[in-house]
């Protein structure tokens, strides 16, 4: 019984002196395991004379009990200042600053092109999208090139293994699809969209890049609106002191045709390398609406008139930024995407 008393004693000691829970459950299979020392207290009650034997067995489950009880209790009280203590040592630093996460970016054409039609939206031009892969017939001969004509040579062209099926070499092919949707009614459009060229890649042109298209028909449109649109975009897209130049060419498609140089950004006009000495740079091609074009929209050139033009984005973000590389547009080069 005596040995009861002391195993009671030293069983709470050391329980006591245990301060975590992996303490504890080596105190639990101490005591309580096959070979504890409450097991073989208990396994004893056979071992005692007769008549100890029922007081020493309920003696026995007692001890077995208190020190259950109190270890239940320990347990729970260790695992609550656990909780505590990771509380406090692990606590979340609400300050600390975030991961980073990346994002993404409009890619500098886009960007441009965005700024190219808030322009035309204020001058009233809506956004016309048409097709990429076009037929022969729109991108060549309804804008007066028969098969035959030299100035196809003007537009090196993807073509598809489908005859007369190809990837339009210019936005200008739109110029048709608009009219045939919108005569006999007035148009004011830009026609956005990425043209495709069979061209050697060199720093100034790529096999794929992006052109916007603009169209006016109306009963009388002339030369002068033209000519008014086009320094009005580049007083807003480059600042209100360019110089705008017009020279006499040639497209198939619009008759009389031109040029439109801008004086240069970087020298205003001395010459210098990116104008190549001449003090200007080529910043679109338009002319007024070719009869022939005209009729093949819809339109009755004997009463209406229209202007239209072609520019790169891409080119044009060369000359804002002075970028002197058009293949980093496509190359997916994220240290030059990254600088817009
Ligand atoms: N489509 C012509 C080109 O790709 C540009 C242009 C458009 C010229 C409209 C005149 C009128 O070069």
């Amino acid at each position: 019984m005596s040995d009861l008393s002391s195993l009671e004693e030293r069983g709470l000691a050391e329980l006591k002196a245990c301060s975590t829970e992996t303490e504890l459950r080596a105190w639990k299979t101490r005591y309580f395991g096959d070979r504890g020392d409450i097991t073989l207290a208990l396994k004893q009650v056979g071992t005692v004379p007769q008549a100890e034997r029922r007081a020493y067995g309920q003696k026995a489950n007692q001890v077995k009990e208190f020190l259950n009880s109190a270890f239940e209790d320990a347990l729970a009280s260790a695992k609550r200042q656990d909780l505590e203590r990771s509380l406090v040592s692990e606590r979340l630093d609400v300050t600390l600053p975030g991961r980073w996460v990346p994002t993404g970016r409009l890619h500098v054409a886009t960007q441009v092109l965005r700024q190219i039609y808030a322009i035309f939206a204020d001058l009233g031009f809506q956004v016309y999208r048409s097709r990429e892969v076009e037929d022969d017939l729109t991108n060549f001969e309804l804008l007066n090139m028969p098969p035959h004509h030299p100035a196809r040579d003007m537009w090196d062209t993807f073509h598809t293994t489908k005859p007369g099926v190809l990837l339009r070499t210019h936005t200008s092919p739109g110029q048709i699809h608009v009219m045939r949707e919108c005569c006999p009614r007035p148009i004011r459009v830009i026609l956005p969209g990425m043209c495709y060229r069979y061209e050697a890649i060199t720093t100034r042109s790529e096999i794929m890049f992006h052109q916007v298209e603009g169209l006016a028909v109306g009963t009388r449109v002339s030369m002068a609106d033209l000519k008014g649109t086009i320094i009005a975009f580049a007083h807003r897209m480059f600042g209100e002191d360019r110089q705008v130049r017009i020279r006499s060419s040639y497209f198939p498609f619009t008759e009389p045709s031109i040029e439109v140089d801008m004086d240069c950004i970087v020298c205003g006009g001395k010459g210098c390398t990116l104008c190549k000495r001449t003090g200007w740079l080529e910043i679109m091609g338009a002319g007024m609406v070719h009869p022939t074009v005209l009729q093949n929209g819809g339109y009755d050139p004997e009463q209406f008139s229209g202007f239209a033009f072609g520019m790169g984005p891409e080119r044009i973000a060369m000359l804002k930024y002075a970028i002197d590389d058009i293949r980093l547009f496509w190359g997916n080069d994220l240290r030059f995407l990254r600088q817009f």
